[in-house]
């Protein structure tokens, strides 16, 4: 069921300009995002994905266009229909709000290299939550569940596996249940056994009902998504809705599953159909 709407993009453009030319990399695009939904944003290199995504996120402004979220802010006080348009906001505002509501995960994991990984889980997570041992418990067990155990949470990035180092981030992007989990490429850097990992976990924090944003150039990550968004030169060309195959994604034991198959194909034909 799509009717609730987390985050509603509207009009937005993003222009960047530099002494001599001007270039407009998102040009007039609307998007609904719908709480639940693994919403994937693929198109090809330099069509706007990134720059959607830091929109959208809160990360950069647009240049022109709004942005609002529909969701509840303890801060102010105000309930989710109200909305909260975040385009305007001050960067301290900004800082504030996606601090509240966002979580990230990049390519690269920007890990704090002098931390052990369970400390680069508790900074973010001490940024919102002030009870230190509730905090600790909560990126304790989110650790387990992405495989890290006790003896490497307290190692430091450089002494985990690249594998390993992209699990700590994503559990330090979900460290404050953030309405919506963006992810720019999140497997990018990783080889195919670790995608796999990153991939499964994402799926399974999307199946408890972690609302996703994920921008990817790969067809093995964007097949876990719900709703396929296409991007071409910084407008939305189409979209291909995956939403009925919910659960059901390729991957290594479970090869021939039939919905899987189904959602694969389509996911081909659209893509095909886009020119990718
Ligand atoms: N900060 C910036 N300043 C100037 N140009 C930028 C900036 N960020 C992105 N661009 C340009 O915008 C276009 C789209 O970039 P991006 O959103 O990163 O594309 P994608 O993620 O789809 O590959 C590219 O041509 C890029 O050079
Ligand atoms: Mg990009």
């Amino acid at each position: 069921m799509r009717n609730d709407v987390i985050l509603k993009a509207k009009d937005l453009s993003k222009t960047f300009s530099n002494e001599s030319v001007q270039q407009h990399v998102l040009k007039n695009l609307s998007l609904e995002v719908y709480k639940g939904d693994f919403t994937v944003v693929m198109g090809n290199s330099g069509s706007g994905k990134s720059t959607l995504l830091y929109a959208l996120s809160g990360m950069d402004r647009p240049t022109l266009g709004t942005i609002t979220y529909y969701v509840d802010d303890d801060s102010k006080g105000t309930k989710k229909e109200e909305g909260i348009e975040i385009s305007k906001f001050s960067n301290d505002k900004l800082a504030m709000f996606r601090r509240n509501h966002a979580g990230f995960v990049f390519q690269q994991n920007y890990l704090n290299d002098s931390m052990s990984a369970l400390d680069n889980v508790m900074v973010s997570g001490l940024l919102r939550n002030k009870d230190r041992k509730a905090l600790a418990e909560k990126a304790k067990k989110l650790l387990e569940r992405v495989e890290i155990n006790e003896r490497d949470s307290k190692k430091f990035p450089a002494q985990l596996s690249g594998g390993q180092q992209q699990r700590v981030a994503v559990v330090r992007g979900v460290i404050n249940s953030p309405e919506v989990l963006f992810a720019d490429e999140p497997t990018g850097a990783l080889n195919s056994q670790n995608t796999t990992n990153v991939l499964d976990i994402l799926s399974e924090l999307n199946s408890e009902g972690q609302s996703i944003v994920m921008v990817t150039h790969t067809l093995k990550a964007a097949e876990r998504g719900s709703r396929i968004i296409y991007l071409a030169d910084g407008v939305i060309s189409d979209e291909c809705d995956l939403g009925e195959y919910a659960g059901d994604y390729q991957d290594d034991e479970n090869p021939d599953k039939e919905k899987a198959r189904k959602r694969h194909e389509k996911l081909k034909d659209f893509l095909q159909a886009m020119g990718w």
